[in-house]
Order: C-alpha cells, then sequence, then structure tokens
C-alpha cells in the first residue's frame, strides 16, 4: 500500500458487501434500510479499484447480518458482490450472492394490466432471462422488466 492509498477501516463485527457493481453502493444501502441515522458504524465505499473489475463499490456495516430477501435484491443489482461475515475482525463467512432462476415475491411486474397487479391472489413472479444486464420475465404476462424497473421499486 504506498503512501497515496488510505485503506477503509476494518470492521469488528458485521456484514462487509464486497465487489458491489460500481454505481449501485447507494442502491445496496437503501435495500438494507440504511437511513444515515443509525448509531452503528457503516461504511459506504464508491469506485475503489478493484483487481477483479475496474472498480467497485463496498459498503461495511458494524453489528448486523442479512435476511436472504435483502441478499436476493443485493444479487438483482449487483451479481457479483460477495458477503462477508466478519466476527472479532476476522472473515468468518464469504458467500457470493446468487440469483434464484425464479424470483418470487420481490418486485412486481411493470405492466399494470398484468394479473399479478390485479386483486387477484397471484404472487409476482419472473424468471431470470440474463443476469447482465438484468431482465426478468414476467410468468403471467411476458412482460420484461430491467434494472431501471427494479431500481424504481426499491
Ligand atoms: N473486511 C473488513 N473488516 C474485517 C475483515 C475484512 O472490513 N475485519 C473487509 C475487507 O476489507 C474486504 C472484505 O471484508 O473488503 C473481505 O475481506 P478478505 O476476505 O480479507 O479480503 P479479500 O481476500 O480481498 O476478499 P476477496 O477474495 O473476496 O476479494
Ligand atoms: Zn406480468
Amino acid at each position: 500500500m504506498s503512501e497515496m492509498e488510505l485503506r477503509v477501516s476494518k470492521i469488528k463485527d458485521g456484514t462487509v458487501i464486497d465487489h458491489i457493481t460500481g454505481g449501485h453502493a447507494l442502491d445496496v444501502a437503501k435495500i438494507l434500510g440504511i437511513t444515515g441515522r443509525e448509531k452503528r458504524v457503516i461504511t459506504i465505499a464508491i469506485n475503489v479499484p478493484s483487481k477483479l473489475f475496474k472498480t467497485k463499490d463496498i459498503v461495511k456495516i458494524e453489528g448486523r447480518e442479512l435476511n436472504p430477501q435483502e441478499v436476493h435484491k443485493i444479487a438483482l443489482l449487483a451479481p457479483h458482490a460477495t458477503i462477508n461475515i466478519i466476527r472479532g475482525y476476522k472473515v468468518v463467512k464469504k458467500q457470493a450472492v446468487k440469483l434464484p432462476k425464479v424470483i418470487e415475491n420481490i418486485i412486481k411486474c411493470a405492466n399494470p394490466a398484468c394479473i399479478s397487479n390485479s386483486n387477484e391472489p397471484v404472487r409476482a413472479k419472473f424468471y431470470v432471462d440474463s443476469e447482465e444486464p438484468l431482465l426478468l420475465k414476467c410468468h403471467y404476462c411476458g412482460f420484461i422488466i430491467e434494472k431501471k424497473d427494479v431500481l424504481e421499486q426499491f
């Protein structure tokens, strides 16, 4: 590490979401419900150099782990993200996010006429046509939704 670099502090206990697709750190923070007014230490790094990709974003949260719903939402926006669980300053678990082939109940269909948007008791359901760029196909009406449609819902 040269004198020009300042390493982002390590955390003691909590979660580090690493390798977030550049530009999506604040979306990830939103998914996690971070308001900026919590008492815990939260670090958000944007456009830091990455070995794997050109740049990446990182979100670190002290004293908190993620639930599966949050992990699936992150996978929609940042399919290369890694979730690191930290205990006593050590990485005790490292998990790559993974999009299931079928996405249920996380997002709504963008087609207003879709049966999943009516009063019928049907749950929104999509098939992942492509991860990058993100393309999801509605099980009911075949409508294709993209990342920007997903972002509008988070
Ligand atoms: N990290 C942290 N606090 C700790 C330990 C790790 O903030 N106490 C962060 C590191 O800065 C890094 C991520 O958690 O961003 C993963 O740590 P580590 O597995 O040690 O790094 P790498 O080997 O570079 O991870 P990868 O192989 O996933 O790129
Ligand atoms: Zn639909």
